[in-house]
């Protein structure tokens, strides 16, 4: 089977520091990904790959969605337009019929669990409500493949459970393609199908592990001896990179 996204020995340098080498990575569509490593290794950048923002400097990257959507670690709503606004606003630019940006724009909102606050601007919500208003936005055109830098970087613990049950049901719904980095191994843990540990100067990925437990996913499966056995796995391998 052709890889959905395929690396081959790529390298990304700037100026004469190179960041990524030898990066090898082929994903298959519909899998969700993710991606840890130290702060500062290349996560970001690699994401950026992947969204065709950055240039190799050496190696391939080939990518067969037509559609990407890109969740940054900071949201970057627009303050002068409310929720539902902001979650238009991509299919505006693209000149989608009026009767369908709205009708898009209410389903996502609900899909993320913001019914009720479509008319709210961004300074009156949670940090965690406009994380997910970002998360719509990212959606709103439909992606074949959604990019999530650290989304729930900036957020406590139970807001960050809440966020990631709600990941999973959108992957379990819409059959999206996910590449997500994080700094948490039981939020990597809990979402993904397999994750890789990038590290090194440069940095390469230095394992790969396969998530144990089955899909669907549901919240309890954090209570599991199997996902507490995994992060363990996890917290390991991210120690040794
Ligand atoms: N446009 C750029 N120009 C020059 N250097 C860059 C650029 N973008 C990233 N870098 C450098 O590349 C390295 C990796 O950066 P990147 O943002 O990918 O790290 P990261 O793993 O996402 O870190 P964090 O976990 O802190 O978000 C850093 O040393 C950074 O300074
Ligand atoms: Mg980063």
């Amino acid at each position: 089977m052709t890889p959905y996204l395929e690396w081959v020995e790529a390298e990304v340098s700037f100026g004469d520091q190179k960041i990524l080498e030898s990066l090898s990575l082929s994903v298959q569509a519909g899998e969700f990904i993710s991606i840890l490593g130290p702060s500062g290794c290349g996560k970001s950048t690699l994401l950026k790959v992947a969204a065709q923002l950055q240039p190799l400097s050496a190696g391939h990257y080939h990518c067969a969605a037509q559609e990407q959507g890109f969740v940054f670690q900071e949201h970057t709503l627009l303050p002068w337009l409310n929720a539902q606004e902001n979650v238009e606003l991509p299919m505006i630019l693209r000149g989608e019929i009026a009767e369908k940006i709205s009708e898009q724009s209410q389903r996502l909102l609900a899909m993320v669990g913001l019914e009720g606050k479509e008319k709210s601007y961004p300074d009156q919500l949670s940090g965690g409500m406009r994380m997910r208003v970002s998360l719509a936005r990212a959606l709103a055109l439909s992606p074949a493949l959604l990019l999530l830098d650290e989304p729930s970087g900036a957020l406590d613990e139970m807001t960050r459970n809440q966020l990631n049950d709600t990941l999973v049901n959108l992957h379990q719904t819409l059959h999206f393609t996910a590449l997500h980095v994080t700094h948490s191994v039981h939020e990597a843990a809990y979402l993904a199908d397999r994750i890789f540990i990038l590290g090194g100067h440069p940095a390469k990925i230095i394992k790969e592990l396969r998530n144990p437990l089955p899909r669907p996913r549901r919240a309890d499966m954090r209570d599991s001896l199997e996902y507490h056995h995994f992060t363990v796995e996890c917290a390991r391998a991210l120690r040794l990179s």
